[in-house]
């Protein structure tokens, strides 16, 4: 088994990257074997494919790598580095690129929802973006990917490049790889709408939790957090059509370890009067030590700087034998 996962270096991290991804990774670092398979990495090359002020996204790398450390990420057991240091991620991805189809990129329903009414008008890099992440995947032989529902199709994308590559070059170079989905946490909505999805771009800071906010932010945001009137029922099925109370339970479920079902029978028949308080306590207590970790780990750029240069640098020597395979394949000379 080799995993591999990124995310992007972007500002805030919220709760559903952490209950979604983040959370999941610290505990499979723990259950993988063997050393250098299990990675982990920040896609500051995915961030640039929108604008980013430049002194802000080296704050972010910094962030997010203190924010990877603080949650349980550890350099010892996990190959922690970031796109730009490996620039084995930008050569596969042009190589996969002529691969890729345009019909198969059209598909992408992250890019539709990016790019909005302006489609001429965003960068190449914004449609091209998920070419380099089966190339992230892919470089490492990885055999399972853990990702938020959000990530499935474009692991579904790597699959399939994956095997027109192998197949059209007579190889069998890349693993294909499985996306890793837990059942829980897999989709956290937002606070403000049960229907779209937890984001660090909606406008409204209400609608996320953010890990870096503090104990009276975090029990402010789940006090105003939309909800309707209905008592909770005995069972979690009855909670459909109920959005924003179903995502509500599942965050509850997700901090404990539960499912859904056991938290909606211990509260059956109270309301979100007495929900709302007991969520906004678990809530403090699970995040107020990742936050007081962070901002000791963020006050240390030098150290984080190191971390990412030594994982980045295990991770180009994991990477070569795949590029220079894919090469080969390719009819390349080097
Ligand atoms: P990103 O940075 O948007 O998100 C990082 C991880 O958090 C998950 N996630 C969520 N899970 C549950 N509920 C939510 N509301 C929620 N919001 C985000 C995402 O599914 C993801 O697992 N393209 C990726 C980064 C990436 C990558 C890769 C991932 C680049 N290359 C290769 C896996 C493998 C992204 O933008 O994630």
């Amino acid at each position: 088994m080799r995993i591999i996962s990124g995310i992007q270096p972007t500002g805030n991290l919220h709760l559903g990257n952490y209950l979604g991804a983040i959370r999941r990774w610290v505990k499979l670092q723990d259950e993988v074997e063997g050393a250098d398979n299990f990675l982990i990495f920040l896609a500051d090359l995915h961030a640039i494919t929108v604008y980013n002020d430049p002194a802000e996204l080296r704050r972010n790398i910094h962030g997010m790598a203190a924010a990877l450390v603080a949650c349980g990420i550890d350099p010892a057991r996990t190959v922690l580095f970031n796109h730009a240091r490996v620039p084995a991620h930008a050569e596969m991805a042009w190589l996969l690129g002529c691969t890729a189809r345009i019909g198969w990129l059209n598909r992408m329903t992250q890019f539709k929802e990016k790019s909005g009414k302006n489609r001429e008008g965003v960068s190449i890099g914004l449609y091209a973006y998920p070419v380099l992440q089966a190339a992230d995947v892919l470089l490492y032989q990885a055999t399972h990917v853990p990702v938020g529902e959000d990530q499935k199709q474009h692991i579904e994308l790597t699959r399939d490049i994956a095997m027109k590559f192998n197949t059209d070059y007579g190889v069998d170079l890349f693993t294909v790889p499985e996306p890793l989905i837990g059942d829980t946490a897999a989709r956290i909505m937002s606070l403000r709408d049960g229907r779209s999805k937890m984001s660090k771009s909606d406008p409204s800071d209400m609608s996320r939790i953010n890990l870096s906010d503090d104990d009276d932010s975090i029990a402010q945001k789940i006090r105003k957090a939309k909800t309707d009137p209905e008592p909770l029922p005995d069972s979690f099925e009855a909670l459909s059509g109920r959005p924003e109370a179903e995502n509500l339970v599942s965050i509850y479920a997700a901090l404990t370890d539960r499912t859904p079902q056991s938290v909606v029978e211990e509260y059956a028949g109270k309301g979100f009067g007495a929900f709302k308080p007991a969520l906004a306590d678990l809530l403090v207590e699970s995040l107020g030590p990742i936050r007081g970790r962070l901002d000791d780990f963020a006050a240390d750029p030098a150290a984080l700087d190191r971390i990412l240069a030594d994982g980045s640098a295990r991770a180009a020597e994991l990477a070569k034998p795949t590029l220079e395979g894919a090469y080969r394949a390719l009819g390349l000379p080097r």
